[in-house]
């Protein structure tokens, strides 16, 4: 079969050779960023789908929430760039706007943060779940298994058609997810859970969860927690990536949002998406001496090989990526801080960075460093635990996936995500006995 093409103004007319079926493809506008084919009749019409394995050429969904420009490295939230967030304001403030489109007042702002504070608590029984696990589990495994475990746990949240419910769910997710991860990390060394602090902010109370111990007083560094807050607002949302297009297309099927966000902590594990500030650091384990950068290197060009410069490259970013720029300003600011002016990993990843980015392989196909390349950096400085690491990001990414998953419920043209497939395997064929076959 072929078809043919003619484009008028701004739309195109598909005309399938050999019939007499024809369909004018209309383009429609973003107030930003390209335009797009709106393909929604081209199957009823011509008989036929696209094929964009990966989804890089399509959209699956109208946003207001996050716009990316990847070729000059644009990151802008409700329309406010990320430098602007990460430098004025608080991960609270972010989630706000996220959630709702606008700034808040202060009142709203702090009706906002109380009403997020008030649920930090878990249910004492999700206590015991932990107990199930065995204490070497990857603390994502931990995750997803108790935050998908909620839905048996807020009934009275769970009504996906009652903006009501869907407003607590969001404060509960957003409030429970770093009483959750904070306890993931006290069972694997085997310390006590500590109860979350209402009076302290938000990035305040999960230092205090993952380093307080019940024995003695812990005063929150402000450097840290402020560092802290920064990391989450530089995590809290990025349009429809691979673990946001996995709440959405859950959530699209009218499962409930605890069962929708644990989805899309599964999704985020992996090395490609957020697991990759912890392959960081262990590539850079690995790399051990900048005189051995040049062999790894050599290793990643090579077709035959299997590794990646990890925390580099990205499928929307053609240039920096904003976030960064930003994590690389707040690890030098950090480890100042600390006192760890001379961190040897800091002076490995930039002169890492620096030979890769006048290296012919990256330059030509445009990858530079992503929001991983320095947060596991940092995120060590701190005092975390590499297997952590991912943990935070869902941590901060909870309030993008819940804002995604709001604004798809409350889209009157929302319907069941449902791909179709370009068939290659055998056509229809009969049944053969065992004992015919060869
Ligand atoms: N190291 C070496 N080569 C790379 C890398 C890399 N990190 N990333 C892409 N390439 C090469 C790739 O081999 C391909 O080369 P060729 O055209 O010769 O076959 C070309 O660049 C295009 O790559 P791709 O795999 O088609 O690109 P993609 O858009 O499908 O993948 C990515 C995007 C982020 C999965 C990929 O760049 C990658 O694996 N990066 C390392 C993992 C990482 O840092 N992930 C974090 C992403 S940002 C945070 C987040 O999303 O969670």
């Amino acid at each position: 079969m072929s078809a043919t093409a003619t484009k008028d103004g701004g739309s195109v007319t598909i005309t399938l050779n050999g019939t007499n079926k024809s369909l004018t493809i209309p383009l429609i506008d973003g107030t930003i960023g390209p335009s797009v084919f709106d393909i929604r009749k081209l199957y009823n019409e011509l008989g036929v789908f696209t094929y964009d394995p990966g989804y890089g050429g399509t959209a699956a969904c109208e946003s207001k929430i996050t716009y990316i420009d990847g070729d000059v490295g644009v990151l802008l939230h409700r329309g406010y760039p990320i430098e602007q967030l990460a430098e004025k304001s608080s991960f609270l403030e972010v989630s706000y706007l996220l959630l709702n489109g606008e700034l808040p007042d202060k009142a709203q702002k702090a009706e906002f943060e109380r009403g997020v504070m008030m649920h930090t608590m878990l249910h004492e029984q999700l206590r015991r779940f932990y107990d199930g696990f065995r204490r070497d589990a990857h603390p994502m495994a931990v995750m997803c298994g108790v935050v998908g475990a909620m839905s048996a746990f807020y009934h009275d949240s769970l009504d996906i058609n009652d903006p009501d419910h869907r407003r607590i769910s969001a404060f509960r997710l957003i409030a429970k997810m770093p009483t959750i991860a904070a306890w993931a990390y006290k069972y694997s060394i085997g310390q006590p859970f500590m109860y979350p602090r209402n009076d302290l902010s938000y990035a305040e109370n999960f230092l205090y969860m993952m380093n307080a111990v019940p024995a003695e007083d812990y005063k929150v560094s402000p450097v840290l927690a402020r560092a802290m807050d920064r990391i989450f607002i530089l995590h809290a949302d990025h349009e429809q990536n691979a673990s946001t297009s996995t709440v959405r297309l859950s959530g699209s099927t009218g499962a409930n949002p605890f069962a929708c966000i644990a989805a899309g902590i599964a999704s985020l594990w992996g090395p490609a998406h957020g697991g990759a500030n912890e392959a960081v650091l262990k590539m850079l384990a690995e790399i051990g001496h900048k005189d051995n950068i040049p062999a790894f290197l050599a290793g990643v060009k090579d077709k035959n090989g299997h590794n990646r410069l990890m925390g580099f490259g990205h499928r929307v970013y053609k240039n920096y990526d904003p976030r960064a720029k930003i994590m690389q300003a707040s690890c030098h600011e950090v480890l100042k801080e600390l006192g760890h002016q001379d961190d040897p990993l800091l002076e490995l990843a930039m002169e890492l960075e620096k030979i890769a980015l006048h290296d012919e392989y990256f330059v030509s196909r445009k990858l530079y460093p992503n929001v991983d390349f320095y947060s596991g950096i940092i995120l060590k400085a701190m005092g975390f635990p590499t297997s952590m690491f991912t943990v935070l990001f869902a941590v901060a990414r909870t309030v993008g996936w819940i804002s995604q998953w709001k604004e798809m419920i409350e889209d009157p043209s929302q319907r069941i995500g449902r791909p179709r497939q370009v068939y290659t395997g055998a056509t229809q064929r009969d049944y053969i006995a065992l004992d015919k076959r060869a």
